[in-house]
């Protein structure tokens, strides 16, 4: 089946002052998500956004909100989360001890939100294979999550393609979203390894965001979206 390819900016390397400008940009020429990384100083070393700027966000404007928590026992902030304006709200594998997985999922779900699972690169496939009916969104981690601008890890296209086949034999119906040194370099292998929703950070907003975006328009018709 083909999936329709989407680009999530990640704001994390926006330029704050001017943020709204920004998101209006991306959109204006093209990406359908906005990818929202929420780091906790825990799960992660650093720290970046939380709720008051999302729900800033969330009012100025309609773009979906692909929210990214690597953030320790995510269970605590579904709720609020999905209250700030969250239109998916993904959670770590790893990151979920005292609320097991399965029962993050199911609050995930009684939100009405879309749901996505992530896990990180050295993490392998086998542990997340009996949460795959219950996701909407598989997140492949293609760097070490905590900080935008790391090199792409080359291992993450054969866990693109192993998590591709498992989709398709097991009758399984999610996105599979790559997060991590995605440029415009490498935006056409991870498609073509399985990946459909796009996370870049520094190839959209560093240098002229406009001509980014249209750049990966342009690699995403060679396949469709
Ligand atoms: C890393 C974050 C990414 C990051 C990607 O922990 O999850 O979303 O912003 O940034 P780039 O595209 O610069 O690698
Ligand atoms: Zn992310």
């Amino acid at each position: 089946m083909k999936r329709s390819i989407k680009l999530a900016p990640s704001i994390l390397a926006a330029d704050f002052m001017n943020l709204g400008t920004q998101i209006r940009e991306v959109k204006e020429n093209g990406a359908q998500y906005l990818h929202y990384d929420v780091m906790d100083g825990m799960f992660v070393p650093s720290m970046s956004f939380g709720l008051p700027v999302l729900a800033s966000v969330r009012a100025g404007t309609d773009i979906f909100i692909d929210c990214h928590l690597m953030i320790v026992e995510p269970d605590r902030y579904i709720d609020e989360f999905a209250k700030a304006g969250a239109d998916s709200i993904t959670v770590h594998f790893e990151a979920c001890n005292e609320v097991g997985l399965t029962d993050v999922i199911r609050h995930i779900r009684k939100t009405g939100k879309r749901c996505g699972i992530s896990i990180n690169p050295e993490t392998p496939l086998v542990h997340i294979l009996p949460y795959l009916g219950m996701a909407d969104m598989i997140l492949i981690m293609s760097v070490k999550p905590g900080f935008g601008g790391q090199q792409f890890i080359e291992s993450t296209y054969s866990k693109l393609r192993e998590l591709a086949s498992l989709r398709d034999e097991g009758g399984f119906d999610f996105d599979i979203e790559v997060d991590g040194g995605i440029t415009l370099d490498n935006a056409g292998q991870v498609i073509e390894a399985g990946a459909n929703v796009i996370v870049s950070g520094s190839s959209v907003f560093h240098g002229d965001i406009e001509r980014n975006v249209k750049e990966f328009m342009k690699r995403f018709d060679a396949y469709m979206r």
